[in-house]
């Protein structure tokens, strides 16, 4: 193994850049030449590429994004977009490669697998969606920004005693929704992994009123029916005073916490471990506070299901 190279794919998530910083500087310490894929699985098809040497990642462990830019390849998903990814990195003699993403991306790392590329991937994505590690990078971030801006809600909704309802990210998962609404004290969360029911909800509020109750926060995943849906029908059940509030790409950018940059700096120094010992095929993943690693299989079998417990705990602690 002597060329790798890395690339960032699907929607970006804060502590990326650290990730490709600890795959540039690890491999470097290594003796490896490392190389950034410019947009994903695209720059592998139209052979964006470049160099990077230790300097190509100075000043970016504290930035938000990815340096080398993402993006979503439909092309990528064509037999014939993977043959030519592959022919480019057979041309420029790249043993090995380190995919930082989602599952679309890792899915996509291990169809390169399967034509012969050694390939290890990362998980990195605000939705904390990934089977068999406890936490992707970026997901931490993407609490704290959602916490604090359940906090600035809170506020106003106090102060003019209404009923708010914010969207968060996570199109089939309601992880975002439900640490953000723990740590923000969310009055409901409404998640993809457990049926809508706004009658309960409403229930809930106007129970919430009887008590004197007059605001709430109410956290809503955009895969569990969409907060200006939960919005209209709370006001029409229950004709209280209310308000959406949708967070969107805003959860996606600013400053990784901590947290992020040293969960992302351990997986991509595991990454160039991984492809260094001959064990492409793998994902790292974080489990009990260990960096560890999976078979793509073993992880892309599975989908992650919501922590019963802290959903259960939610619920009681909003009563
Ligand atoms: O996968 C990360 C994510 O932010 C999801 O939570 C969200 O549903 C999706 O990406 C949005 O994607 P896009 O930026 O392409 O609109």
């Amino acid at each position: 193994m002597k060329r790798i190279a890395v690339l960032t794919s699907g929607g970006d998530a804060p502590g990326m850049n650290a990730a490709v910083r600890a795959v540039v500087r690890k491999g470097i310490y290594h003796g490896l030449e490392i190389f950034g894929i410019k947009r994903g699985f695209s720059g592998l098809i139209n052979r964006e590429y470049f160099r990077m040497k230790l300097g190509s990642v100075a000043d970016i462990i504290h930035r938000g994004g990815t340096v080398l830019h993402t993006a979503r390849s439909p092309e990528f998903l064509t037999a014939e977009g993977q043959q030519q990814a592959a022919a480019f990195l057979r041309d420029e003699k790249i043993d090995g490669v380190v995919v930082i993403g989602g599952d679309g991306s890792l899915k996509g790392a291990k169809a390169l697998g399967e034509i012969g590329v050694a390939t290890v991937g990362i998980p990195g994505t605000i939705d904390n969606d990934i089977p068999l590690t406890d936490y992707t990078i970026g997901f931490d971030t993407a609490v704290n920004t959602v916490t604090d801006a359940i906090n600035r809600v809170r506020d106003t909704a106090t102060s003019h005693e209404r009923i708010f309802i914010i969207e968060v990210m996570g199109r089939d998962s309601g992880q975002l929704a439900l640490f953000a609404g723990l740590a923000g004290g969310a009055e409901s969360i409404i998640v993809p992994e457990d049926p809508i029911d706004v009658g309960e909800v409403c229930n809930r509020l106007l129970r919430g009123v009887k008590r004197g109750k007059l605001h709430s926060v109410i956290l809503v995943a955009e895969g569990a029916g969409g907060g200006l849906y939960v919005g209209e029908e709370i006001k029409r059940i229950t004709r209280l005073d209310v308000r959406v509030i949708i967070l969107g790409h805003l959860q996606r950018g600013g400053t990784p916490s901590a947290f992020d940059r040293i969960l992302a700096s351990r997986m991509g120094a595991k990454a160039i471990d991984l492809l260094l010992e001959g064990k492409g095929g793998r994902v790292v993943v974080c489990r009990n506070g260990c960096i560890d690693s999976v078979f793509y299989d073993d992880l892309l079998s599975r989908k992650k299901g919501l922590s019963r417990d802290d959903y259960q705990l939610a619920g009681i602690l909003a009563i």
